[in-house]
């Protein structure tokens, strides 16, 4: 979604700022631009395209002055063209914003400034915002109180930067429903989206709170205040990652490195919470809802993409383990259909990156229906983490690439300990406990074995990288590793891909299978396996291609399949997360065969705060 960055200091705002939007690409967008304040006025250059079109098209790096915001739009009101991208200015030309949200009533303000003589130069609702704000300002004489009267009357969400060459030494930040980030630096300030615009000029930050503002100042002083103008006390927490964490590191996309990373972040999931020797699991972030968790009567769990489908893995393994009925459900969905919610229910939130509007807004639901309502989020310091009444942090470091891959196992990695801690509080066995807890302990070396042979996968790519479908099949536990495999396709190489239990092709996918249908199958060995077996050769009978992913040694699969890609035995509950590592490969190398942009895949976003 559309990235933020402001930067007020002693020095030149542009390359800081151009630099910030290059760091916040990631999130997926559509056009860029920055407004710069110099000698009493204020300068804006923008265009339709990416980042690096905006440097070379318009130089935006040289423009002069020491205050300056920058945007990169994701379009949601009007198409992504060069008046409708951001920043945008009141009409006289001397207040500028950049604005992530939506604002809902934009209309009824937008007839209300037309009433009033004014005239608008985009579709935008957030040009709507800015002009409002610069005829508030002339009747306040006052940015602040400008930006704080507009803000009363909007509704919808915004993370907003401000400013204005009737105030330049001022700039202003606000957030309701969309992330902003607040760097304090030594005597500048560089607001942004999230963290990674802002760690290569400072660790201490503030994250903004809803409904809250800040106001920064050349002289290096500011303060935050609700949007009804009171003082608010907004902690400065320390960045946690390093800047090496989101750079490439000499791989070619953001998304193979994060492929690569998961032998050691599902280690660091693991890390200080896995005992061993007891067959449990402590999660500090949970002691406070022990209470809740064991007299749990039901688990509900939300979540949207590839979190949602590792919400139904968590689904197979709490029910086994802990024998709580569970049920997950979208998120996008949960609101509106006035769900159920009863005294003893726990509502568990999953996101990646803690901002997805549709989860925050289930979550908020079920608060108000009076459920313990708990995160498991990577993005520490996100909203959906501080909404949260408990929860566990993934560890998985900052994801760029928009593919899910490391958050996804790291979720499976907090979910078993999950399911485990909730089984051993309810009647699991030590020696169960145990032989889960020494396979998970395991499970990092083991994706280490599978990614020390992604040439198999890489060369089974390239045979299928001009597919125009394909299936992917699974059973029980593994059929949401079916559906996320596909899901990993579609995004990054646009090949129509379907995920379903693999029984259920004979009730009508089947129609489908003919020489020209690649079909993944997670056939790894279990309690089913003879019937996915039955499934396969169902597939071969009509001509269909077969990939397997296959528990290492099953000879059988070889002669059934026209490819078998091993993974190391495991845990029937643990084979998601091994085999969802092929999976992710097979995607990334057809995306790449393809010439798709892998990490920025077209129409995506990193973190959709949009409803
Ligand atoms: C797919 C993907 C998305 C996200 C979904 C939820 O690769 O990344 O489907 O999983 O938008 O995002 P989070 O987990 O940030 O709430």
């Amino acid at each position: 979604m559309c990235g933020i960055v402001g930067y007020i200091g002693p020095q030149a705002a542009a390359p800081i700022i151009l630099n910030g939007l290059r760091r916040l690409e990631y999130r997926g967008y559509d056009s860029a631009g920055i407004c710069t304040v110099d000698q009493g006025g204020i300068e804006i250059r923008k265009r339709a395209g990416k980042v690096a079109d905006l440097e070379q098209a318009l130089h935006v790096s040289s423009m002069p002055g020491t205050t300056g915001i920058g945007h990169t739009r994701w379009a949601t009101h009007g198409v992504p063209n060069d008046p409708n991208a951001h920043p945008h200015a009141d009409a006289s030309d001397t207040i500028a914003l950049v604005h992530n949200g939506i604002i809902e009533n934009y209309l009824t303000i937008r007839k209300k400034l037309v009433k009033a003589g004014y005239q608008l130069r985009s579709e935008t609702d957030s040009e709507v915002l800015a002009v409002f704000i610069g005829m508030l300002y002339e009747q306040t004489g006052s940015v602040e109180q400008a930006v704080r009267a507009a803000l009363g009357e909007v509704d919808g969400t915004f993370g907003l930067v401000v400013v204005s060459s009737r105030e330049p030494d001022v700039m202003i930040g606000a957030r309701r429903g969309s992330p902003l980030v607040l760097g304090i630096g030594s005597g500048e300030f560089i607001f942004a989206s999230d963290a990674s615009a802002i760690i290569a000029h400072t660790r201490q930050v503030v994250y903004l709170h809803d409904n809250e503002m800040a106001i920064v100042h050349r002289d290096g002083s500011y303060v935050t205040k609700t949007i009804g103008n009171e003082a608010t006390v907004s902690a400065i927490e320390e960045i946690e990652f390093e800047l090496d964490a989101i750079e490439k590191g000499g791989f070619d996309h953001f998304m193979l490195k994060e492929i690569f990373e998961q032998p050691n972040t599902f280690r660091d999931g693991l890390r200080g919470r896995l005992q061993l020797e007891d067959g449990n699991v402590r999660l500090g972030g949970l002691e406070s809802v022990r209470d809740a968790l064991r007299t749990a009567q039901r688990i509900v769990i939300t979540a949207c993409g590839t979190s949602w489908h590792a919400a139904l893995v968590g689904e197979y393994l709490i029910e086994s383990l802990a024998r709580i009925p569970v049920e997950v459900e979208y998120a996008s969905e949960f609101r509106y259909r006035n769900p159920i919610i009863q005294p003893n229910d726990v509502v568990i939130a999953i996101s990646q990156s803690g901002e997805t509007a549709d989860t925050l807004a289930a979550i908020r639901e079920a608060k108000m229906k009076g459920a313990t309502v708990l995160g498991m989020v990577n993005v520490v310091g996100s909203t959906i983490a501080r909404e949260t009444e408990a929860g566990v942090y993934l560890h998985a470091g900052p994801e760029i690439g928009v593919a899910s891959t490391k958050a996804f196992t790291s979720q499976l990695c907090i979910l078993t300990q999950f399911a485990l801690l909730l089984g051993r509080m309810r009647g699991l066995g030590q020696l169960e406990g145990r032989e889960l807890a020494k396979e998970l302990d395991a499970i990092p070396a083991k994706i280490q074995r599978i990614l020390e042979r992604v040439e198999d996968v890489e060369a089974i790519a390239r045979e299928y990288a001009s597919a125009s479908n394909f299936l992917y099949l699974g059973r029980g536990v593994n059929f949401p590793v079916a559906l996320e495999g596909a899901l990993k396709l579609k995004e990054i190489s646009y090949i129509h891909a379907e995920g379903y239990p693999a029984a259920e092709m004979k009730h009508g996918p089947i129609a489908l299978i003919d020489t020209n249908m690649p079909v993944v199958f997670v056939a790894t060995k279990d309690d089913i396996y003879d019937k996915i077996v039955s499934n396969i050769e169902e597939v071969r009978a009509r001509s269909g291609r077969v990939i397997a992913i296959a528990t290492e040694g099953d000879t059988h699969l070889h002669s059934v399949a026209n490819h078998v890609i091993e993974i190391p035995e495991t845990h029937p509950l643990l084979t998601p997360i091994l085999a969802s590592i092929p999976m992710q490969l097979l995607a990334y190398y057809i995306a790449v065969q393809r010439g798709c942009n892998v990490d920025m895949p077209r129409n995506l976003a990193k973190s959709v705060t949009v409803e």
